[in-house]
């Protein structure tokens, strides 16, 4: 299995419960999935372990054969390999496209990393905006910049954190369509986290219902989201 999830458990520093209870899954290479979840359900926390930000108490995740957490290891945020991209998408404000998405490009050529820039602006059909700022995009344009940025270094892993909620109703249709495209063109494993149905319906391989902090039903979305 690509990547390997299990056991993960997790309580923050003042809380009175655990977050995240005994959470397992496994995920195929090239596959979409969607954990689905009230506010509050844990499904951030999930994604800040899985991207190294906190540490879980127990359990363990592997990506490609590599553990990247256990009992007796910890591999930091930036050495995973994991690209993401937030609900307010994070852009840098005071950087133009272009620097937004060679930000995360180390340990590469001058020559690649333009060579990379051109590809993700080509991905999401953003040719024309590299020297454009944040404030100069609109919602869409700005969440597609998150997407190049994130894709920019080739991730192991991508995580969405609810992508679509800061996006008007017509708008999030059509961006999800686009999204799936071209997560999928570029075979990019993801895991995207979502309260909305219909994210899910649209984009998921596989689905996964998260209710306080504990996996309560995985499959199909077509099967699991009528009956949740
Ligand atoms: N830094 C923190 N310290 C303490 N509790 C937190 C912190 N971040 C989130 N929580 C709590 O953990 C639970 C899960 O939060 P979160 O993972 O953000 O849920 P979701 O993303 O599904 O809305 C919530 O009860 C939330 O209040
Ligand atoms: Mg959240």
């Amino acid at each position: 299995m690509y990547i390997e999830i299990k056991g993960l458990t997790f309580q923050y520093k003042n809380a009175k419960e655990k977050t995240i209870k005994d959470f397992s899954i496994n995920v195929k290479k090239g596959e979409i999935i969607s954990i689905l979840g009230e506010s509050g359900s844990g499904k951030s926390t999930i994604l800040r372990l899985i991207s190294g930000l906190e540490v879980p108490s127990g359990g363990m995740i592997k990506i490609n054969q590599k553990v990247m957490v256990d009992d007796d290891t910890f591999i930091l945020p930036e050495n995973r390999g994991i690209g993401m991209v937030f609900q307010d998408y994070a852009l840098f404000p005071h950087m133009t496209v272009a620097q937004n998405i060679q930000f995360g490009l180390k340990n590469m050529s001058k020559k690649e990393k333009n060579k990379r820039l051109e590809e993700a602006l080509g991905l999401v059909n953003l040719e024309k905006f590299h020297d454009r700022y944040p404030y100069e995009l609109s919602g869409g344009q700005q969440q597609r910049v998150a997407l190049a940025r994130a894709l920019a270094p080739k991730p192991s892993l991508l995580l969405l954190d609810e992508p679509f909620s800061n996006l008007d109703k017509d708008l999030q249709c059509k961006i999800r369509e686009e999204l799936k495209k071209i997560i999928k063109q570029t075979g990019t494993t993801s895991i995207f986290v979502t309260h909305d149905r219909d994210d899910t319906r649209a984009i998921a391989d596989r689905v996964v219902v998260l209710k306080n902090g504990q996996m309560i039903k995985v499959g199909n979305p077509q099967n699991i989201i009528d009956n949740v």
